[in-house]
């Protein structure tokens, strides 16, 4: 069960390292066009400031490019490289040869049960479903995240709930069955803190200072 950070941004990377407990950087090309680099050039400092995994998504026009994509990704960190396949029926030949060539896939932009049902089948690493996303078009992206874990269950595919928006989101997921989240470096800040922590350390602090020093 695993927090990954949904960034391009080296900065965030840095931070996320910083913070010692985030498991990988997952970037998309929305991601990376909000930073303005080339995707792969991304790829490489990322994988230099961040310890972990770095998901990397393909994105080329046809198929043999998103497979050469895949392969030039992978051979930069073969160990740390998670190729990012968009959810589509043509995109499942390619998942399921990168898989059997050793790389760890993500299928991605999963909407429905069935689609994570069909990238089990190939042997994706992750699935990534875009809950806010789906709850906006859907009704119930939770609902979703809940089917698709009942169907993958005993499988070695996992949940990496994507799209969130609050610290209720991100539970909600997680409660469904998510495995693993990927959310925005300020959502794992707002999710390590709660108003009435900080009102609990304030009187502890209150406690401390209020101690009269013993005599010497
Ligand atoms: O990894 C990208 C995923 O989190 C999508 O987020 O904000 O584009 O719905 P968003």
């Amino acid at each position: 069960m695993a927090i990954f950070v949904d960034s391009a941004d080296p900065d965030d990377a840095r931070r996320a390292q910083a913070l010692g407990f985030v498991g990988a950087v997952t970037t998309n090309p929305s991601l990376v066009a909000k930073v303005g680099r080339p995707a792969l050039e991304l790829l490489h400092e990322l994988l230099e400031i961040f310890d972990g995994p770095v998901f990397y998504q393909v994105t080329a026009e046809t198929l043999a490019g998103r497979a050469d994509q895949a392969w030039e990704a992978y051979r930069v960190a073969p160990q740390r490289v998670v190729v990012k396949i968009p959810a589509a029926t043509e995109n499942l030949p390619l998942a399921k040869e990168l898989a059997a060539a050793g790389m760890m896939t993500c299928v991605t932009a999963v909407c429905s049960a069935a689609q994570a049902y069909l990238a089990a089948q190939v042997q994706a690493r992750y699935v990534a479903p875009y809950v806010n996303r789906l709850t906006r078009q859907l009704g119930d992206g939770v609902a979703v995240v809940r089917d698709m874990a009942a169907i993958l269950r005993g499988t070695q595919t996992e949940i990496l709930a994507a799209s969130l928006k609050s610290v209720s989101e991100a539970e909600a997921a997680l409660l469904a069955g998510a495995q693993h989240i990927t959310v925005p470096l300020d959502l794992i800040v707002a999710m390590g803190e709660h108003e009435f922590s900080r009102q609990a350390i304030a009187e502890f602090d209150a406690a401390v200072r209020s101690m009269v020093e013993p005599a010497r």
